[in-house]
């Protein structure tokens, strides 16, 4: 059964009666540009076909009850009263409708049955898919314009204010604006979005090394301050503002951890760039070579690959089936993508399965991914 037949049908069994609609929003892979986000500067993610599916309908108290498939358990609140509790997949859902109304909507309530696909904790946004999905059915029961650009804002406000988690805009903007058979060219800083084609004949395949570190929060926010701490070395809002010959210019005065952290952020936005060009020219081996080289900068200057990671790429990068491949999203675990020529992507998914399996011990998930739409609403 599919998501959108379990959602419905569970709706039936827990409401009666057919829900009024069903929204859904997808988790994310990034192709690269990764920790640019927050740094104002550029990303390459596209949408997945793995997402977050309510069916819902409307209630006329105010009231919000979602029941979760995934989680076994029930999102009850009032949408006048509402309260933070400890972090819990209910809290997301919560957050979304505080930031909306912190945003002056006023907001419809809503029955609804909630159920997702996305990985939980592998580093393929299913707290973004779970937000937009949440932002798509108030907009849908409250009469909303859908503007992809602010609903992301809002999702990224309640995952930073509400849950506590200081993500940049990345995740929630592509899974609000995702576009199919396509990645989006996104400026961190104006928001501005621009569908780029996948390269013809190839697949993006994303490979979960199986790995997770705890202690992400707080890696993720030491590499903001340095982020930070370079930027005003350099007397600017922000790293995307400082050229790579700028860099070279002053890069000696910097302490070496700095440096380093700066260096990755500034390659990283030119790589995006140039990554996105290499796109539109259909270039599948040179939009591999960046994201190589990519994953050397995330490894040596960013510092945040593993050895169960770098295994994982090499493994990818040897495959002659493999235009390149790098880790993706936060870092310290979870997920690396490649990309891999069409016609051979079975052998790929067979081969790196056993080679990784034979090096580390560990057994990967490995999926093969079709860029979608981001966050929509169907009739039921
Ligand atoms: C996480 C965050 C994003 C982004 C990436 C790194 O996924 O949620 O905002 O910073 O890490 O590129």
């Amino acid at each position: 059964m599919s998501l959108l037949e379990q959602v419905t049908e569970a709706f039936e069994r827990f409401f009666g009666g057919a829900p009024a609609l069903v929204v859904r929003a997808p988790g994310r892979v990034n192709l690269i540009g990764e920790h640019t986000d927050y740094n104002d500067g550029f990303v390459l993610p596209m949408a997945i076909n793995r997402a977050t599916w309510i069916a819902l309908r409307p209630r006329s108290d105010g009231r919000v009850r979602g029941f979760s498939l995934e989680f076994n358990d029930w999102a009850d609140f009032a949408l006048d009263g509402l309260e933070k509790n400890p972090a819990n997949w209910a809290e997301y859902v919560k957050g979304v409708a505080w930031a909306l109304m912190e945003a002056g909507y006023q907001l419809t309530g809503w029955d609804g049955v909630i159920a997702g696909d996305v990985p939980i904790g592998a580093g393929l946004s299913s707290s973004a898919a779970l937000e937009l999905a949440t932002a798509r059915a108030f907009a849908a029961t409250s009469g909303l314009a859908w503007d992809a650009a602010a609903m992301a804002k809002l999702g990224q406000k309640a995952e930073n204010q509400w849950v506590g988690m200081n993500c940049g805009i990345m995740d929630q903007m592509i899974s609000a604006a995702g576009r199919a058979g396509h990645a989006l060219l996104i400026d961190c800083r104006s928001l501005a979005a621009e569908a780029v084609p996948l390269p013809p004949d190839t697949l993006v395949v994303v490979l979960d090394t199986a790995t997770r570190r705890g202690l992400v929060d707080s890696a993720y926010n030491e590499r903001r301050a340095q982020c930070e701490a370079a930027a005003r070395f350099f007397g600017v809002p922000a790293l995307r503002d400082v050229t790579p010959e700028q860099f070279q210019a002053r890069a000696g005065e910097l302490d070496d951890l700095t440096r380093r952290r700066a260096r990755h952020v500034i390659t990283e936005n030119e790589r995006t760039l140039q990554a996105a060009e290499a796109m539109r020219r259909g270039d599948a081996a040179a939009l591999g070579a960046l994201m190589d080289a990519s994953h050397v900068s995330m490894r040596d200057d960013f510092e945040i690959s593993r050895d169960e990671m770098n295994t994982m790429v090499e493994l990818a990068q040897a495959h002659p089936a493999s235009y390149g491949a790098r880790m993706t999203g936060g870092g310290f675990g979870g997920c690396a993508v490649a990309l891999v020529r069409a016609a051979a992507v079975g052998a790929f998914v067979t081969i790196l399965g056993e080679r990784y399996r034979q090096a580390t011990g560990l057994t990967p998930a490995i999926y093969v991914c079709e860029a979608t739409n981001g966050a929509e609403v169907f009739p039921a």
